[in-house]
């Protein structure tokens, strides 16, 4: 089994890729494989709502940043987690769009199938950013793997978090329990609505 990990900071080797490769190691312990995928800092766009993607289904129509190359790699992964940085409160911007535009357009892909975010700062904002994060995953019939603690680390310049003893141990503990949900599924997806048609209302009346 293996779970795709996305590393949405800017900085490549920054204090989100120490919390995300914590948990890749201990999933490694756990006999679980995973890959850290990076979003780069290159521009990434906008959904513009055209829907094309409906058309094209799996694609983005954008072809010209990082979100399809990401979302190619879902269809192969049972398990997803994600991990930013916390800019003002809030996630990157650019990991908010990859996340919008590849659930959108390669949604069946990653729909239930178990993940977690972690979030990433020097002092405030996380759990606000935590939230933010999990809320795509609750509308994907995607089941949240939960930890000792909401899955937040601390540090300013970059490696710093490695001082974060506790917030190490909590990406450690979401590890283990992403493996023990992994194998206790056998790696299946989360049911959802099952053969029941989409009711789609809109609050129209
Ligand atoms: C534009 C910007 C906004 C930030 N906003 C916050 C914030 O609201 N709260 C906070 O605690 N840290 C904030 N930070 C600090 C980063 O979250 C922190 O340095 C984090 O470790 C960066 O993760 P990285 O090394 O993986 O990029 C901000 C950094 C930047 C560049």
């Amino acid at each position: 089994m293996k779970v795709l990990i996305i590393n949405g900071s800017p900085r490549r080797n920054g204090n989100t890729s120490v919390a995300l490769n914590e948990i890749a190691n201990t999933l490694e312990q756990e006999g679980i494989e995973s890959e850290i995928v990076w979003i780069g800092n290159k521009p990434v766009r906008g959904c513009i709502a055209c829907d094309k993607c409906k058309e094209n289904p799996g694609r983005c129509v954008f072809n010209d940043d990082i979100c399809n190359e990401i979302s190619s790699k879902y269809a192969g992964a049972d398990a997803l987690i994600v991990g930013s940085p916390v800019y003002f409160g809030q996630p990157n911007g650019a990991l908010l769009s990859v996340i919008q535009r590849s659930f959108h357009s390669n949604g069946g892909s990653i729909s239930g199938k178990p993940a977690a975010a972690v979030a990433v700062c020097r002092r405030g904002g996380s759990s606000a950013a935590f939230e933010t994060l999990n809320l795509p995953f609750q509308m994907m019939n995607m089941p949240i793997v939960a930890s000792q603690y909401w899955n937040i680390v601390f540090g300013r310049e970059a490696g710093q978090a490695v001082l974060d003893l506790e917030g190490l141990q909590t990406m450690r503990a979401l590890a283990h329990n992403m493996a023990w949900l992994l194998k206790a599924t056998g790696g299946q997806k989360a049911p959802g609505r099952g053969e029941e048609p989409w009711i789609p209302t809109h609050f129209i009346r």
